[in-house]
């Protein structure tokens, strides 16, 4: 399993002013907490509470699914390209950068074990898509159109777009290289799935996009590239287990979300900064900005009283960004609380040759890269103390399926309890929805003609 280390944000380690008396807090808010992990848990199969994502680890039809047609289509395409954005795309992004070999894409077929590329196209600059579909050949591409509401603008003009090229290129075949993974109810992808013949898979009802990750939106980029989606599912149901433990002092997903309220609550330390040590966690950083920031970004709280609350994430990743951010965490404002992912074996273990002994380098020589990079994510945090700054660490075994897993789902967890901590629905995402339906009026979409007017006139003013 993870581990939480939270002991550099105690008190005793970086002092009253910015520290919290750990032991104690965790008492105080032992029944809170409490009530909180049962509450979430008794109300997770209610419809419009948007937490069936609780239930996703036990999904053996999906997994079934998933793993069917990943197999049927094995051999078959050479390139996997994912049009998705926000939750439809980043979750994927996030454990196939983990999981697959690094640089997957330069690899060839044998070193890829016959598992196609994969490609994300998870925004809308036309040079880049554009870029993409040059290097491309459509006829070797399986596309995997992902959105939840079934009409998010972005991923519905790189669907046309695509689908129209592929229509000249492949005639009527085109339909074989095209799934869908949607909502069965709302939304035109569904429609046109149905009218077209597309493969199609389901987003469960009550499972957000940002909350989808353990949905087919990740298991099928995942399961067609080759990864263990069965050692996936695994570590999910073990932390779920885990993290239904109501005392705080065994729920290291509960430990997390009170350290991060409390440090805003009461020291006003609101910026999370995740950390961590690997460059294969870099989506995950990404992944996590957008799972916080969605989430807990509110303007009103549950009783509708306006709060305008968030904790803002940063993505920082080590040793990199020593050489960058950490300057400003450590004399900058002492307004952060730095999390960092500390990973206790690397696949590889590269040794740094004893060559220019005599010289001042030479100290490095007979170590390895990984003792390198742990004794700077080790001694980074013993810094960041020296300077009062508040960091906690998440451990973790190694980069795999199970600890990829568990690691997701705790952040997940963290993020609800974080919210009921707040008082507000981490679930909903109106600011994100009002930016939507501005792009549908500003693009002329029936129905928004109101919208469309009520925007030029501002428009014109701002
Ligand atoms: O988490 C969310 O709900 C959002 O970030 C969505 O994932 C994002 O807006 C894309 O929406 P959709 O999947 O409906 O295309």
């Amino acid at each position: 399993m993870i581990r939480l280390d939270y002991r550099n944000v105690n008190t005793l380690i970086i002092g009253e002013a910015n520290g919290l008396n750990i032991e104690q807090e965790f008492c105080e808010y032992k029944d809170r907490i409490r009530d909180i992990i049962a509450d979430l848990n008794q109300r997770k199969d209610k419809p419009g509470q948007w937490l069936r994502w609780l239930n996703l680890g036990y999904s053996e039809e999906t997994i079934w699914y998933v793993k069917e047609f990943a197999s049927m289509v094995r051999g078959r395409f050479d390139n996997i390209l994912v049009l998705g954005i926000g939750g439809s795309a980043l979750g994927g992004m996030a454990v196939t950068e983990a999981l697959l070999k690094p640089y997957w894409n330069f690899l060839s077929k044998e070193e890829r074990n016959n598992y196609p590329k994969i490609f994300f196209l998870d925004n809308i600059d036309p040079d880049s898509i554009a870029g993409l579909l040059d290097i491309l050949d459509l006829k070797k591409t399986l596309v995997n159109v992902i959105t939840k509401s079934g009409s998010t603008a972005e991923t519905m003009s790189q669907y046309m777009i695509i689908k129209d090229m592929m229509e000249k290129e492949l005639g009527d075949d085109y339909r074989k290289n095209i799934v869908a993974t949607t909502d069965n109810r709302i939304g035109v992808l569904k429609q046109l799935a149905d009218q077209e013949g597309y493969k199609t898979f389901i987003i469960p009802d009550d499972v957000g996009g940002r909350f989808s990750v353990f949905s087919a939106v990740g298991l099928l980029p995942m399961a067609l590239v080759g990864i263990d989606v069965d050692k996936i599912m695994s570590g999910v149901k073990d932390m779920d287990l885990a993290l239904k433990n109501t005392d705080i002092f065994q729920n290291i997903a509960a430990q997390g979300a009170l350290i991060n309220y409390l440090m805003d609550k009461k020291l006003g330390k609101n910026i999370s900064v995740l950390m961590p040590y690997s460059s294969r966690l870099k989506f995950v950083t990404d992944w996590f900005v957008q799972l916080w920031a969605e989430s807990l970004g509110k303007e009103y709280d549950r009783n509708g009283e306006k709060v305008n609350i968030g904790l803002t994430p940063i993505k920082a990743v080590g040793a990199t960004d020593q050489h960058s951010l950490i300057q400003l965490f450590n004399e900058g404002p002492n307004n952060k609380l730095i999390t960092f992912i500390r990973v206790d074996n690397f696949d590889n273990t590269l040794d740094i040759p004893n060559i220019f002994e005599y010289t001042g380098i030479g100290y490095l020589g007979g170590k390895t890269i990984n003792d390198l990079i742990n004794a700077e994510a080790d001694s980074t945090k013993v810094s960041l103390a020296d300077y009062s700054r508040p960091t906690m660490t998440i451990n973790i075994e190694k980069v795999d399926e199970y600890n990829i897993a568990q690691l997701l789902y705790m952040f997940e967890i963290q993020t609800a309890i974080t919210g009921e901590l707040y008082n507000i629905d981490a679930f909903s995402q109106p600011a994100v929805e009002q930016a939507k339906n501005y792009t549908y009026a500003l693009m002329g979409r029936a129905g928004y003609e109101d919208s469309a007017q009520n925007l030029q006139s501002k428009m014109a003013t701002v």
